[in-house]
């Protein structure tokens, strides 16, 4: 056992961990944030996306261990964030989603992209989004709602 530090959506936690647990397992388990979803838990598929230090990663091939002294933002801490509400508008008005399993994941990859500026043409917002995975939408909508929201953005 471990005790770590860190923040998770702007609030500091102490806490006693196993160090084989992984930040998605802290972040569902200990924290109760299930909006970080596990879907493949290898790395492929990117529903488990969750920034640390303002950078995307994947949440199930990291050891909670790894981000003590770090900032954690999960799906749930975009609540004030005027980027994520434009985003989810427009997921919401260009059928970027069906079931919304994939969605948490799809969203924070997509805000990361328009902070980058990676979202110019579909070419590249697909290349962008290929490690983020769907069964549901074959993606058009996704593309469509990151078009939309990267102009609004602008
Ligand atoms: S659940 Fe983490 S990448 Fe699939
Ligand atoms: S909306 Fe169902 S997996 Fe993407």
């Amino acid at each position: 056992m471990s005790s770590i530090s860190l923040q998770v959506n702007h609030q500091y936690f102490q806490t006693e961990i196993d160090d084989r647990m992984t930040l998605a397992d802290l972040l569902r388990n200990t924290f109760h944030l299930t909006g970080t979803h596990l879907a493949c838990e290898l790395g492929v598929c990117g529903s488990c996306t969750v920034l640390v230090n303002d950078e995307p990663i994947r949440s199930c091939i990291t050891l909670a261990a790894s981000v003590s002294g770090m900032s954690v933002q999960t799906i749930e801490g975009f609540e004030d964030d005027h980027k994520m509400k434009v985003i989810r508008e427009c997921f919401s008005e260009a059928h970027g989603l069906q079931c919304g399993f994939c969605t948490p994941g799809m969203l924070i990859t997509v805000r990361d992209m328009i902070i980058r500026e990676k979202c110019n043409s579909e070419s590249q917002i697909r290349n962008e989004l290929s490690g983020n995975l769907c069964r549901c939408t074959g993606y058009s909508g996704i593309v469509k709602a990151t078009q939309l929201a990267n102009d609004r953005l602008k």
